[in-house]
């Protein structure tokens, strides 16, 4: 074949093959399994014999799918590049000019049409993690402007990934998994929320026939932007199946001046030969870059006292807190000038001087003096009607146009802080606390959707304020919440250094949230903390032992007013928090693993050390089986030639319905392979228990 360049990236795992021919986008002939060092020989072979086939009544030579699906060259998929320029040019014929991308881990091309004066550079990275990202960047050349509709960026998969799994929610429950076949068809999840939202596909996944967590091959997708955009499978009658996305741009959201450009955020792709744990694997050492130091046991004080700051009150809780073992003491919303409930103050970012006379240096002394650190409560990007800010500057409110109020949520509205005073001022205000104040964490919340309002723009502002306010303020560690879990995405998680999972603190509802967010995230960058013995979300009452056994597979927490537990709790709080301080280092640096348990009401997942050296494993019983005993589970990512020494451990105390639990269970000594392959008997347990087993 004539014209054909053919650059290879590849790691250990997975390659990714990118063809040229001609002056036609790349395309990527292969995302899969590694080929290893395949010679240019075996490689243009590879595309001969993937070429070769035309399809009738079809254009006369083939048309790929190329990284930006081109619709200009025939491509009747979703098109990658949508736009116009007063109704022309929404097909342009983009012709590759260069290109850069060796055998090696960056591939970077530029194409452009004249006629349609438009230039668009691709992006693909192999990284370090074994994941692979790509963004395109469209410029305008030309001197009238070009409305802009979407670029988003496409991966093939192969045909035998038959099966999808994506990914729903609301508010207190977040990220429910849904499969289903990859017909024929597009599915297509787009979210117009203004923020990543409770219900946005984290990832979407295809994968052979029945994958599971350690079993097929899967390719997985997913949109690192905090604000509207779309993730979609596509499978066409004459094209490979497709997983694409990116930024869902609104009606007349970007239009290109002349000589301006627009960059779509990245797209990280992921390629497991084993199962979604391989996915879980790569999206791990990708958010592992950063550096974090152990992290601290958190008290928050949401569930503890809502809105009733009363200094004497939060004092005690924080000597008890203290007193326990926790180490990072979180004041949540309520500590602002007229914020006595959830109905004024969003905006007033001063401290209450009726609230907190001497401001809250009193608290964060004591909190100080106790050697815990001080945590704070944000929702910057937000405003009450019935506040000081919306009384001085009703136009910075984000809405349909100026004076138009979009319908209130949780009674309150949207600041634009794409306004540029608006964003000055909460970058002050954000800041002076910060500054003021010995604080050492902020918990920033975003607690509800953007109607009829631009998102683009508000989404850029929220990324140029957390990057200022990391500048300005390096050791504030910063917690991206939205009214739980409803903004997590690689996008915001590049600026912040974990996640509030849910506002849901039941286990049994946290088993299932963290099992399917923990894919994405590794454990320590997810929040979790134990909540009240009843459950304030859900009304359902559990053993702190549940609680425990579900918090410590997260960024361990407490959210409960622990001064009106029982002294029994507390002790066994206190022994939780002595465990999680012992295994955390494992928690935050091992390989999160998933037995796939053939009983759907019990589950078993883990954390392996990197170095196999030790493992946590979480053994729930999530409802009654009907199993009457219980299956043999597999300890999966152990090293088969180690030797480990099993022991239960039920650090706040035992479940209080273990049936035959051996006596000598504490010293069970097996072989990984034994553990990994044959598996071991666990005891019957009730619903909603847990057990912790611990491997050395
Ligand atoms: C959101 C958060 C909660 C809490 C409240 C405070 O719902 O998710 O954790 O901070 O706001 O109003």
């Amino acid at each position: 074949m004539n014209n054909t360049e053919v650059v290879h990236l590849h790691d250990d795992t997975s390659s990714v093959v990118i063809t040229l021919q001609g002056a036609g986008l790349p395309v990527m002939t292969h995302w899969g399994r590694t080929l290893g060092n395949v010679d240019q020989a075996a490689l243009h072979g590879l595309v001969d014999v993937v070429s070769w086939s035309n399809p009738n009544n079809a254009p006369d030579a083939p048309v790929p799918l190329a990284l930006l699906p081109d619709a200009g060259a025939g491509y009747v998929g979703r098109p990658g590049l949508r736009g116009h320029r007063g109704g022309e040019h929404f097909a342009p014929s983009l012709a590759v000019t260069s290109f850069s991308g060796e055998d090696g881990a960056i591939f970077r091309y530029v194409a452009s049409d004249e006629a349609a004066e438009l230039t668009v550079t691709g992006t693909l990275e192999l990284l370090a993690s074994g994941m692979v990202r790509l963004r395109h960047v469209i410029r305008n050349d030309g001197t009238t402007p070009y409305a802009l509709e979407g670029l988003e960026t496409a991966l093939p998969v192969p045909s035998h990934a038959t099966e999808l799994l994506d990914f729903t929610g609301r508010w207190s429950r977040e990220r429910a998994p849904q499969r289903q076949t990859f017909n024929h068809g597009s599915w297509v999840r787009e979210n117009r929320r203004g923020r990543t939202g409770h219900d946005a596909t984290i990832g979407l996944l295809a994968g052979t026939p029945g994958f599971s967590f350690r079993d097929g091959e899967v390719w997985a997708l997913h949109v690192a932007w905090s604000g509207n955009h779309v993730t979609y499978a596509e499978n066409l009658v004459d094209g490979s199946p497709v997983l694409g996305g990116g930024e869902l741009l609104l009606p007349g959201e970007i239009t290109l001046a002349p000589g301006e450009q627009y960059e779509s955020p990245w797209i990280y792709a992921a390629y497991s030969p084993a199962g979604i744990d391989g996915i879980g694997a790569a999206f791990h050492r990708q958010l592992r870059e950063r550096e974090l130091r152990p992290r601290p046991v958190v008290l928050n004080t949401w569930e503890a006292v809502y809105f009733d700051h009363d200094l004497a009150r939060l004092t005690s809780l924080a000597d008890t807190a203290a007193a326990i073992g926790v180490e990072r003491f979180v004041l949540d919303d309520g500590w602002f000038r007229h914020r006595r409930d959830d109905s004024a103050g969003l905006g007033d970012w001063y401290v209450d001087e009726t609230v907190w006379p001497d401001g809250l240096t009193p608290l964060i002394k004591h909190v100080r003096a106790l050697g815990m650190e001080f945590g704070l409560w944000f929702e910057p990007e937000m405003i009450n009607t019935d506040s000081d800010l919306y009384r001085a500057h009703p136009d910075w409110v984000l809405g349909p146009r100026p004076g138009v109020l979009p319908p209130p949520s949780r009674n309150q509205q949207v600041l634009n802080i794409a306004h540029p005073e608006a964003y000055a001022y909460i970058l002050d205000r954000v800041s002076s606390v910060l500054s003021d104040n010995d604080i050492a964490f902020v918990k920033w919340d975003h607690n509800r959707d953007l109607i009829g309002s631009r998102v683009h723009d508000q989404t850029a502002a929220y990324y140029r304020l957390l990057d200022e306010l990391r500048l300005r303020h390096p050791h504030v560690e910063i917690e991206s919440c939205s009214s739980g879990g409803g903004r997590i995405d690689l996008g915001v998680l590049s600026r912040t250094d974990r996640v509030w999972t849910s506002d849901c603190n039941d286990a049994l509802e946290r088993q299932l949230i963290q099992r399917w967010t923990g894919v994405f995230l590794p454990p320590e960058l997810m929040g979790a903390h134990v909540g009240p013995t009843k459950s304030h979300t859900t009304g359902r009452v559990h053993d702190l032992s549940f609680r425990v056994a579900t918090a410590v597979f997260g960024h361990f927490g407490i959210e409960w007013d622990i001064n009106s537990a029982t002294d029994e709790e507390r002790a066994g709080l206190q022994a939780a928090i002595e465990y999680y301080k012992d295994v955390r280092s494992l928690v935050q640096t091992g390989v999160t693993v998933h037995s796939d348990h053939p009983d759907a009401a019990a589950w078993v997942h883990g954390i392996v050390a990197a170095d196999q050296s030790e493992a946590l494993f979480g053994y729930v019983q999530l409802a009654t089986s009907v199993q009457n005993k219980p299956r043999r589970v597999r300890l999966p990512g152990l090293d088969p030639a180690r030797t480990y020494r099993l022991s239960f451990d039920a650090p706040a105390g035992r479940p209080k319905q273990i049936q035959r639990l051996p006596a000598d269970w504490k010293s069970v000594e097996l072989p990984g392979s034994v553990l990994s392959e044959a598996g071991i008997q666990l005891p019957v347990l009730e619903p909603e228990q847990a057990l912790l087993l611990r491997l050395k």
